[in-house]
């Protein structure tokens, strides 16, 4: 059975004391209760390490936002996934729009930082979704189809089955205009199709796929409630614990 995930998305936000004291304080109001999805923080890198140790891992997994695209070397800025791993990190978040958009990571990339994630023991959260234009036309179905194939459709059927999907339409990030429950799981429905199509029902299944954009404690229920609909990829709302547990008790 797939699981339901609520991963948080910190994105370029808080110092490390701001950082600690927000996952510490998440940590403390998850003590003795129990929920019903697994809860990810994703951090900053200078975070990692900090975080992963001042919390109770079982309870909360710890995420990057991004990782290299090259094993070890000279990179310099870089930061590899063997690094990250190494931080007690075990999650990364790849392919998110920021990445795609501001940094430029083709498919090709993202495919190579994938392959690097999977080798160092970390689950990837991939990041897919379509800009308004794409909507507007009618094309998010083919757009969300070709980021899955051209990323991941070369992995073998243990290795996709590792990876979590988070459904990120880039209309809906940050600009408080979510998908609706019934538009998230028309695409969600969809995407697991695709999966189905290449790996067989049974991995589809057991896939699980994130929503992502401007979701919050009002609309998660009524998205999470949706078949298709795993849990969600949570950026604004992760930044305090007030908004980001209503979320997590969503399921
Ligand atoms: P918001 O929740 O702030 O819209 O961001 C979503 C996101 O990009 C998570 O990765």
């Amino acid at each position: 059975m797939r699981k339901n995930v609520v991963a948080g998305n910190w994105k370029m936000n808080t110092t490390l004391p701001e950082g600690l004291a927000l996952a510490k304080g998440l940590d403390e109001a998850l003590k003795g209760k129990t929920v019903n999805c697994d809860v990810v923080i994703g951090t900053p890198f200078t975070h990692l390490a900090s975080v992963a140790a001042a919390i109770d891992t079982t309870k909360i997994g710890v995420a990057a936002e991004n990782c290299a695209d090259h094993d070890k070397g000279a990179y310099t800025g870089e930061v590899s996934a063997a690094m990250l791993a190494s931080t007690g990190a075990k999650y990364v978040i790849l392919g998110h729009s920021e990445r795609r958009a501001y940094y430029h990571e083709t498919a090709e990339i993202l495919k190579t930082k994938v392959n690097l994630a999977l080798a160092n023991g970390l689950t990837p959260i991939f990041c897919i979704g379509e800009v308004l234009e794409e909507r507007e036309a009618g094309k998010h179905f083919e757009v969300v189809e070709e980021q899955i194939k051209s990323s991941l459709f070369e992995l073998s059927t243990e290795d996709f089955g590792k990876l979590i999907l988070a459904y990120e339409p880039v209309w809906a990030i940050g600009t408080g205009k979510t998908a609706t429950a019934d538009q998230a799981q028309e695409i969600h429905a969809y995407i697991r199709k695709v999966v189905a199509g290449k790996y067989g029902q049974a991995v589809a299944d057991d896939c699980s796929i994130l929503y992502g954009g401007s979701c919050n404690a009002s609309n998660a229920e009524e998205l999470f409630s949706k078949a298709d609909v795993d849990g969600g990829l949570i950026g604004g709302a992760s930044l305090s614990v007030d908004k980001f547990l209503p979320i997590i008790e969503a399921f």
